[in-house]
Formats: C-alpha cells, sequence, structure tokens
C-alpha cells in the first residue's frame, strides 16, 4: 500500500555532508519526499519525539547527541515506505548493519547512527504531526 513515514538525517550525517547521498538511497528506491525541513533540535523537542526511551540507560546520550547540531526532517512517501525506509537504513547498530545500507555506509556508532526511521504505520503518523503540519505535506502521487 502507498504509504507515509518519517526520517531523520541525524547530525553527524549533516555535519558529514551527505544529506544528498542519503536523499538518493531514498530516491533510487522509490521514496519520494513529501516534506522536509533542517532545524536544530531544542531539548524540550528531542525529549519529546523520544519519550518512549526515557529511562532507557541511552536516554541522557541520545538527547545530547540529537540536540549537538542541526537535522533534516522529512516525510517520505512509497510503496511500503515505512518497512523500504527501514531496509535501506540498515540494523540501528552500524556494526551490525548489511553492507550497502546507510548506516553501513555512513554512520559510526550506536548513537551516531546517521538516520532515524519510523519503525511502524502508528508511529510513523505520530512522529509525522510531531513535525509537520498536514499543510506542510505536498500530494506527489
Ligand atoms: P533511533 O532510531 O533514532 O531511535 C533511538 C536511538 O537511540 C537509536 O536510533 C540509536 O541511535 C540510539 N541508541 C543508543 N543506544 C541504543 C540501544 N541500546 N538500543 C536502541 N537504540 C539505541
Amino acid at each position: 500500500a502507498l504509504e507515509r513515514t518519517f526520517s531523520i538525517v541525524k547530525p553527524d550525517a549533516v555535519a558529514k555532508n551527505v544529506i544528498g547521498e542519503i536523499y538518493s538511497r531514498f530516491e533510487k528506491n522509490g521514496l519520494k519526499v513529501v516534506a522536509s525541513k533542517m532545524l536544530r533540535l531544542s531539548r524540550e523537542q528531542a525529549e519529546g519525539f523520544y519519550a518512549e526511551h526515557k529511562g532507557r540507560p541511552f536516554f541522557p546520550a541520545l538527547i545530547e547527541f540529537m540536540t549537538s547540531g542541526p537535522v533534516m526532517v522529512q516525510v517520505l512517501e512509497g510503496e511500503n515506505a515505512v518497512l523500504k525506509n527501514r531496509e535501506l537504513m540498515g540494523a540501528t547498530n552500524p556494526q551490525e548493519a548489511e553492507a550497502g545500507t546507510i548506516r553501513a555506509d555512513f554512520a559510526e556508532s550506536i548513537d551516531a547512527n546517521a538516520v532515524h526511521g519510523s519503525d511502524a504505520p502508528e508511529s510513523a503518523a505520530r512522529e509525522i504531526a510531531y513535525f509537520f503540519a498536514a499543510s506542510d505535506i505536498c500530494d506527489r502521487a
């Protein structure tokens, strides 16, 4: 089914200047960017976005990292977009990510892992709404 998913190019990948290379992976694999912006997350924004991880040992480092520099946030649209994007990203830990995935090619560590992507259609809807108004999303179908 035609789906939308939410994606972040994280501070490490923005700092490496590989936004375009990561967008190319999306585009070459049937995902269209239907909304996009650069911003620097406030602590409040990062903590709210990752609220499900609050209390996990890695939470403070995650918030520190995600607020360390600008990110790109985008909505991707395509057939099975949620799963497709997760396949393109590879495993959360780049050491475990398959060759040719975004994290294998651009990420350094489980914290600085280049990209975030929604893990299910329900979280995609919530994450999209966290950063974008419905009127920010363009119809390209
Ligand atoms: P992300 O998909 O953005 O969701 C939460 C992030 O926490 C994850 O990617 C990783 O960058 C980071 N993280 C650090 N340690 C862990 C861990 N042990 N398990 C899951 N995520 C982790």
